[in-house]
């Protein structure tokens, strides 16, 4: 369908490979540091070079002009509760992929989860929304995870979070590295792109994606490493460095 493979080509570059920055946080932690005044980060970030940003419908909605001609945009359909919820609280669908794709959107993101009582609702939401994208040619993105966050890199959780997502119709993986014994192997059991989600800043982000790249991930999504950076706009330079240029020897 070439409206995948005209939005798809949009975020992955001539040579298959993204950098995405994630700036969709506000919407479950708040006005967090380095996205306090979300357009002036969205035009430090954009000076970086990124392929794309994560962002949610309302920020797209009032701030296209920032956006316009310079990245492409991916639209979190999905969303739960804020950082104040009391519980853990499953991702629904917070707007629709037709809204998403009357802003513009080159995709969408949806948040699916294993691992706890509500996931056969995960699953189901994935599945529909699978539906709905490929009737509008748009992409989704899947971003999976298990329920429980001790095991958010567990690469137990993740093969099998990986591969639902992908049987259920994911175009694109979001998954948090697993480590050099097991990202290939979830890697090569998708026949779909895998990105890498970046956490808090708390690791060597560009370590982190040097070896997934070399494990064979397809781009990174990272948003705090990125955003909360002293310099995020040399930080999104150094990503793109990392992903697009060493590639060929990679
Ligand atoms: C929001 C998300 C974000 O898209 C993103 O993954 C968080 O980015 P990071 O963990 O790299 O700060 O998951 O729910």
């Amino acid at each position: 369908m070439s409206g995948k493979r005209l939005r798809l080509s949009r975020i992955f570059g001539g040579d298959g490979r993204t950098v995405i920055v994630a700036l969709d946080h506000g919407q479950f932690q708040g006005p967090i540091s380095g996205i306090f005044d979300l357009p002036s980060t969205i035009e430090k970030i954009i000076s970086g070079g990124p392929d794309a940003l994560i962002l949610n419908p309302g920020i797209v909605a009032k701030h296209a002009d920032l956006l316009a001609g310079k990245t492409s945009v991916i639209v979190r359909i999905t969303g739960a509760s804020t950082s104040y919820s009391p519980s853990f609280d499953y991702h629904r669908l917070t707007t629709s992929v037709e809204y998403a794709l009357s802003m513009g959107a080159d995709a969408v993101i949806v948040m699916g989860f294993i691992g706890g009582p509500g996931e056969s609702s995960s699953l189901e939401l994935i599945g529909h929304t699978a539906e709905v994208c490929d009737k509008h040619g748009l992409p989704l993105i899947v971003e999976m995870l298990p329920q429980d966050p001790e095991h958010s890199a567990d690469p137990k959780y993740i093969s099998i979070g990986a591969r639902a997502a992908y049987e259920l119709g994911a175009d694109v993986l979001k998954i948090y590295y697993t480590g050099k014994d097991s990202l290939s192997k979830i890697v090569d059991s998708v026949a779909i792109r895998v990105v890498i989600a970046g956490g808090p800043k708390d690791k060597d982000a560009f370590a982190m994606a040097r070896e997934a790249i070399q494990l064979g991930a397809r781009g990174v999504a990272f948003g705090r490493n990125v955003f909360q950076a002293e310099d995020p706009e040399r930080c999104v330079k150094e990503l793109v460095k990392i992903v697009h240029e060493r590639c060929a020897g990679a």
